[in-house]
């Protein structure tokens, strides 16, 4: 089965993001693996490159919000990055926690869950070296067969562009931050050739859902952590929303059930 039909397959889907880091440290494998077990539909990650080109998982450019280092990642190999302290910000309980590699994750999460990884916009080299940011996660993908449980996601739409004229077969969603200036949904898609559209869910219209469902794309909004907002989202159609608490989420869909 591949990514589309998994995402035709249950809907709304309740999309962990950055794990379950309501609770537990972002983008950490303590997060990500209670995603799984509270079994959220899916988990959405954030990948950038070290010093010495190795992929990472971590939000932010920098180190210092989310460990104990400071700087910016990429002036840092992983293996000084390994020996920061990833959880301590958010408790003291989860000290232990490093940040992770791609490949721990993937080797977490396997195909028992469908996996948004975003690749930050500063990882993105125009001059498309053979070890991009991009290139080593398709490989990856293809090295542990998980090209069918994917979904690459990016605010860097050239980024999204190149995978398209490389003829990358795995679904693509388009990030859309309204700082980005006035942007019709339906022609990112249809440019980008993306299967869906992930905006903030402030800049979110109800006509732009139906719009974009008739052209066939996806719509999943981020960051909806308020039921009030879950329901009204979930009323316009949405196809599923990025929440940092996924329980929660779960909580209002049962209401409606
Ligand atoms: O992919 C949805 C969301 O993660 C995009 O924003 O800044 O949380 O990565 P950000
Ligand atoms: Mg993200």
């Amino acid at each position: 089965m591949n990514c589309v039909d998994l995402l035709r397959q249950k809907r709304p889907l309740v999309i962990a993001h950055r794990g379950y880091s309501a609770r537990y440290p972002e983008n950490t494998l303590a997060a990500f693996a209670a995603a799984l077990e509270i079994e959220a539909d899916a988990i959405e990650l954030d990948i950038t490159l070290t010093a010495d080109r190795q992929l990472v998982v971590i939000h932010d450019e920098t180190l210092d919000r989310t460990t104990n280092g400071s700087g910016l990642v990429r002036n840092h190999t992983l293996s000084e990055l390994r020996q920061l302290d990833a959880g301590s910000w958010f408790d003291s309980r989860f000290s232990g926690e490093r940040i992770p590699t791609l490949i721990e994750v993937l080797d977490l999460v396997q195909n028992r869950i469908l996996l948004n990884v975003e690749i930050k916009p500063e990882a993105y080299e125009s001059e498309h070296p053979a070890d991009a940011i991009e290139q080593q996660l398709l490989c990856l993908l293809r090295e542990k067969n998980l090209e069918h449980s994917v979904i690459i996601s990016s605010f860097h739409h050239d980024l999204l562009q190149d995978m398209q004229s490389q003829f990358v077969q795995i679904a693509r969603a388009a990030l859309y931050d309204p700082i980005m200036g006035p942007l019709d949904p339906n022609s990112i898609c249809e440019t980008l050739g993306t299967v869906a559209f992930n905006p903030h869910h402030e800049s979110l219209t109800p006509n732009q859902v139906t719009s974009l469902h008739e052209s066939g794309h996806f719509v999943f909004p981020y960051t909806v952590n308020s039921p009030q907002r879950m329901q009204t989202l979930l009323e316009w159609g949405v196809d599923g929303l990025f929440t940092d608490d996924p329980l929660q989420l779960k909580q209002v869909l049962k209401n409606n059930s």
